[in-house]
């Protein structure tokens, strides 16, 4: 069988057919949409409009969401045209029936950070994009936005798309990981599942590309940090995700908390609307991340909140997270002349324009809707899809023939992750009800108690640092520590894996131990689990190492020392479910990592896409780039995972060996399943544009597919590769190409691949 069309490509195609929907919007609908607009705005007060640039958040309580009376009173008197945390649609509809009471009845407008799931909750965005299904990717979107639609929302603080290549950052669990081009193909998904193929409609939401700009590249992994870096490297690596997510009809952004070239992001006029606007053609609203503006005099480049709040609104910020400083400084501003009130005019228009497109001047309530509450959320279908997507994102790391687990005799299931429903659904989970997450013991039990006998020990607890484990609790960790001592705990679980034929040992991190502000500066597993690990290896008994975790983690000695290490990240609902499919091979493990493992911290920053250097690494040479204590390589590389089948390579052709910038060159070759069974490899391509005007990649990933092969299976796969693909920014920041010789690349993962080489002629 021949698979000829490159998965990209369609991808591109679906991109720019569903941008152009977007656009075509009738040209008279955007005529009355401006004139109802114009004259909206006519009749607005200063107070109001700013009204309409203030979001302030709902809080929660053991009943739900709660709204503090200064809140309330604002909503009604105009002066809080947005609110976010609030949902359900009893909560939504009083708060909306309150901006209904208002002079001008303008509705508001309900976000929420509906990140992996709204109540049904996937894997983490790490863990989803180790699945490399862009179609899921995009089904995960469009199902949370439909519950999340039907639960009284109707914007979302996702996807974030920042490129992180420092696995100390907490937060690198929210993007994809280190990749430009599976960046933009990932950013492109997103925003187009949340949206649909037209905003308004009432299972849809408002995308909002986050965090803008480059706040995945943070200096030491340390949330908040400083960023600094080159107007190459922002052009090359970390901007293009955000661009496609524009391109792709992003209906907002929101600013980083970090600076750019030595100007926050919040008050960068260059970033926000030079780029953003001028250049690329944005024409929703930008919305600060929470109390960024405020922030910006720690930053130190404003006095007070009142000249804060003069660069924001003048660099091109429309709307205030949380800070107040325009409902407290702006209209003072405008008094001052310090902002044009065209400036102010200009904000208010985008966000009105977010809500009309909405439909919410139609209908206020258009996405307050019981009945589908009841039934749109959290259904078996969308469980199943969880439960599919969670097994795509696992990713089989070692395998020395414990994996597949045979059903029956005793499986010993021991960890301290093995019975934690709240770990499962990971940080930044939304609505989602960890009491109806499927824990690992739970999933294995579901599965395989008819058969097997399953006995369980917790055997350590997550953490034993007592500074760490208060900090974690003190913000919703929900780590319990047990009664029994760590010395106790492990004889426990010796006890219970000497009763066994086989051990599923679950560790890793807690939730809380990644995310937003849980930087780590060692990314192990903790000691007293390891001190667990190492005791139940001392029993002999074959071990699976079921890994849960929301960033690499360093695994040299695992990896030395454990037979089997299976990448399950934190799954979301259908954890437990989908572990067990693949512990007991009804999923053969598919998923390959988009992030670098290190071998130790000092590696850090360590990507595929690495330049050479002058002096490439030679053990023979001293003098050469690299380590005296470690190798250059990683543990495990970008786009590396295994399967219980076996996978080859062969027949690497090029349909020529010279093209010319209109030629489209064929990549051809051949993947066979040479293992025992049935399986799906993900085939990679990368390119090598070996002499450049600037320095070029040793690879840079260009192309891959997903196929499925029968054991025995052969197929033939070919990757189109056009200009485009071979194109790079020169020393002016242009796009473009150069003739010269190029090297091109396919295998199972960016290490181990087979090479040819071409040349691009005039
Ligand atoms: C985070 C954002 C998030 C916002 C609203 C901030 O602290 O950085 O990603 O969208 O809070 O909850």
């Amino acid at each position: 069988m021949k698979i000829v069309k490159q998965l990209s490509t369609i991808t591109a195609a679906l991109g720019l057919a569903f941008f152009s929907l977007a656009q075509s919007r009738p040209a008279n609908n955007d005529a009355k949409m401006n004139a109802f607009i114009d004259d909206l705005i006519k009749k607005m007060t200063i107070e109001e409009k700013i009204g309409q640039l203030n979001l302030l958040t709902s809080d929660m309580d053991v009943t739900g969401p709660t709204m503090r009376e200064g809140y309330r009173q604002d909503i009604l008197a105009g002066r809080c045209g947005n609110i976010f945390n609030a949902y359900s649609p009893q909560y939504v509809r009083k708060l909306q029936d309150m901006a209904m009471q208002t002079r001008l009845k303008i509705p508001l407008l309900f976000g929420y950070d509906v990140i992996h799931g709204h109540k049904t909750i996937f894997p983490i965005p790490l863990g989803e994009a180790s699945s490399w299904d862009l179609e899921a990717m995009q089904r995960s979107a469009t199902v949370a936005a439909t519950e999340a639609a039907a639960d009284g929302l109707n914007w979302t603080y996702s996807p974030m798309v920042d490129i992180a290549r420092d696995p100390r950052w907490g937060r690198i669990d929210e993007g994809v990981g280190e990749d430009t081009w599976l960046g933009t193909k990932v950013a492109a998904a997103k925003v187009r599942g949340y949206q649909g193929e037209q905003l308004g409609q009432v299972n849809s939401v408002l995308a909002c590309v986050k965090h803008f700009a480059l706040y995945g590249a943070i200096q030491a992994g340390r949330d908040y940090n400083t960023v600094d870096m080159s107007r190459r490297a922002m052009f090359e690596t970390y901007l293009p995700p955000y661009k496609a997510a524009i391109d792709a009809g992003a209906a907002t952004v929101m600013s980083s908390f970090n600076e750019v070239d030595g100007i926050p992001a919040t008050a960068n006029k260059w970033l926000m609307t030079d780029l953003l606007r001028n250049q690329w053609g944005f024409k929703g609203f930008v919305v600060t991340d929470y109390t960024a503006i405020n922030e910006m005099i720690q930053h130190g480049v404003g006095a007070n909140e009142y000249e804060v709040g003069a660069l924001a609104i003048n660099a091109g910020i429309d709307m205030d997270m949380q800070g107040s400083v325009y409902y407290s400084q702006l209209k003072k501003l405008v008094d001052d002349k310090k902002v044009s009130m065209a400036t102010v005019d200009q904000s208010v228009r985008r966000v009105l324009e977010a809500k009309y497109k909405l439909g919410l001047f139609d209908d206020p309530y258009r996405y307050i809707n019981d009945e589908r509450a009841t039934k749109e959320i959290m259904t078996s279908a969308n469980r199943e899809f969880a439960r599919d997507l969670a097994r795509k994102s696992i990713v089989l790391l070692k395998n020395q023939g414990v994996l597949p687990l045979k059903m029956g005799g005793t499986v010993a299931v021991i960890g301290p992750l093995a019975n934690t429903k709240r770990d499962m659904i990971g940080n930044w989970s939304a609505a989602g009800d960890w009491s109806k997450a499927v824990s690992i013991l739970d999933g294995i039990r579901g599965k395989a108690s008819h058969a097997a006998n399953i006995l369980y020990a917790k055997g350590a607890n997550i953490l034993e640092d007592k500074v760490l484990l208060q900090k974690l609790n003190q913000n919703g960790g929900n780590i319990s520590v047990d009664s029994l001592s760590p010395d106790a705990l492990i004889k426990q679980a010796v006890e219970t894996a000497g009763k066994a034929d086989v051990v599923v040992l679950a560790l890793g991190e807690s939730q809380g131990m990644t995310g937003e502000a849980a930087s780590r500066s060692n990314i192990n597993i903790p000691e007293n689990q390891q001190a667990l690990m190492r005791a139940i290896l001392a029993t002999g008994k074959p071990v699976v190492l079921v890994l849960s975790n929301g960033r690499p983690l360093t695994l040299e000695w695992e990896n030395e020392h454990v037979p089997a290490i299976l990448e399950t990240w934190f799954l979301g609902t259908e954890a437990g479910n989908a572990i067990a499919d693949v512990l007991f091979g009804d999923y053969n493990p598919a998923g390959k990592l988009t992030i670098t493992f290190p071998r130790n911290v000092g590696q850090i920053p360590i990507y595929y896409s690495a330049k050479n250097t002058g002096r490439p690494m030679d053990p023979n040479n001293k003098y050469t780039s690299k380590y005296l204590d470690v190798p250059n390589t990683p543990l495990y590389p970008f786009g590396y995972g295994l399967s219980y089948t076996a996978f080859s390579y062969s027949n690497l052709t090029l349909s020529k060996t010279e093209i010319r910038p209109a030629d489209k060159l064929q990549v051809k070759v051949t993947v066979t399943n040479t293992g025992n069974y049935d399986g799906e490899e993900i085939a990679q391509l990368y390119i090598r544009d070996l002499v450049g005007s600037v320095t070029r990649p040793l690879k840079e990933l260009r192309g891959f597919y997903k196929v499925p092969l029968k054991k025995g299976e052969s197929k033939d796969l070919t990757f189109d590769l056009t200009l485009e693909d071979l194109k790079f920014y020169d020393s002016n920041l242009n796009w473009t190409y150069e003739p010269g010789d190029f090297q091109v690349f396919v295998g199972t993962n960016s290490a181990d691949v087979k090479e040819a080489k071409f040349k691009l002629v005039k």
